[in-house]
């Protein structure tokens, strides 16, 4: 197995596996270790730097907020100058641009939520400083605009009818995908779900809800998914049937990867920290899916790292994907693991239940007799499962 290799070989070789496109974050290895409680404990990293560490790592590409790159109150030219010399160092290393996104979450203005404030001025602003950056963003050659709305949402439910949210969260997507037509711009949009936090409740809380969302668009198929795994385990729902969802509507636009339990706070753990079995369903949903887009890592290191453990997490997140990725690949080559599959009858899932038949065959079919003979098999999940768990322990 894939395990044998030295745990540091993705310093040398990226990921191990050609065809991974990991990103980063800049906020992800450039956060200090900041928490609720209590300030840095890290020095905040230059975003020049990420980019030449990443690449020395192996990473495919960075993903950034306009703020992470262009601090707030910054003047125009100076802006010009931190963007050349930030895609300079991008042509220098040959580092792609996952996704590009705006913070409508940090400034005091969006206390109230961006798109959906119930201020008509702060509503404006924040289209304003999304089109602002999606300049930028087309500049560098991004290839998904992110939109998480982590301040459209509310504590106090009276005070906004979530219809009237709702509306105004989708005239505000229309107008900037009109935008990014109207300048002719090559770029998609994917919206980020999350249940809470920073807010008591946010719009748009899983993936299904965001999928809706996404159908009411005047440009629906602009517009996909960046589903979190951290954000559907938060809600205590299966990150790998999110997934599986996005996948089926295709709609896997981008992917943010970390790792969270259930009923926790916002963890943005390290991808693998917790429920390997889970992250090994999500590698698999997404290699066998066919996923080709950015795997982008959104998590930070513990706050009780120094600077030299921020790299052993970027290490840790790309060789726990690639060491998934090929025992993904191995438990489906394994025959033990197809006549598994074939007990519990997972490829006839596969077929269509009805071909034209008559609705007085199939009301036959609901006799009680035939139900109670079909009630006589067992779906084998047990082996099958326990096979699961061999492969992740590597005994297979
Ligand atoms: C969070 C979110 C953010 C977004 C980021 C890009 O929980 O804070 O996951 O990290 O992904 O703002 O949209
Ligand atoms: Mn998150
Ligand atoms: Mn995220």
């Amino acid at each position: 197995m894939a395990a044998t290799q030295p745990a540091t070989s993705s310093a040398t070789t990226g990921d191990g596996s050609p065809g991974h496109r990991f990103t980063f974050g800049l906020w992800t290895v450039g956060n200090p270790g900041r928490d609720p409680f209590g300030g840095p404990t890290r020095a905040e990293v230059d975003p020049v730097a990420s980019v030449h560490k990443l690449a020395e790592l192996g990473a495919w590409g960075v993903s950034l907020h306009d703020d992470d790159l262009i601090p707030i109150g910054t003047d125009d030219a100076e802006k010009e100058r931190i963007v050349a010399r930030f895609k300079g160092a991008l042509d220098e290393t040959g580092l792609g641009v996952g996704m590009a996104t705006t913070n409508l979450f940090g400034h005091p203005a969006f206390k109230d939520g961006a798109f959906t404030s119930n201020d008509r001025g702060v509503r404006r602003a924040a289209i304003g400083k999304a089109m602002r950056f999606i300049d930028v963003a087309a500049q560098l050659g991004a290839e998904v605009y992110v939109f998480w709305g982590g301040r459209e949402g509310t504590e106090v439910g009276v005070a906004k009818d979530p219809r009237d949210a709702l509306e105004r969260y989708r005239e505000a997507i229309n107008v900037l995908s009109q935008y990014v037509v109207d300048q002719g711009y090559d770029l998609r949009f994917a919206m980020e779900p999350k249940p809470n936090e920073p807010r008591g409740d946010i719009f748009l809380p899983t993936v299904g809800h965001a999928l809706h969302f996404i159908e009411t668009l005047d440009r629906p198929e602009m517009v996909g998914v960046n589903p979190e795994f951290a954000h559907e385990t938060m809600a205590g729902l299966s990150f790998h049937h999110a997934i599986g969802h996005a996948l089926w509507a295709d709609k896997l636009f981008h992917i943010d990867l970390n790792s969270q339990r259930i009923g926790r706070y916002d963890q943005d753990f390290r991808f693998g920290a917790e429920d390997l079995k889970e992250t090994f369903l999500l590698v698999r949903a997404l290699q066998n899916g066919g996923y080709a887009g950015p795997l982008a890592f959104d998590a930070h290191a513990y706050r009780n790292e120094n600077a030299e453990g921020v790299w052993d997490f970027a290490r840790g997140c790309m060789a726990t994907y690639s060491l998934l990725a090929e025992r993904a690949r191995h438990f489906d080559s394994l025959p033990e693991v197809q006549e598994a599959l074939a007990a519990a009858s997972t490829p006839e899932l596969a077929l269509a239940s009805v071909d034209g038949d008559d609705p007085a065959a199939l009301k036959a079919e609901a006799e009680w007799s035939n139900l109670d003979a079909l009630a006589e098999r067992g779906y084998f999940n047990e082996r099958l499962d326990q096979l699961l768990v061999e492969v992740l322990l590597g005994v297979r």
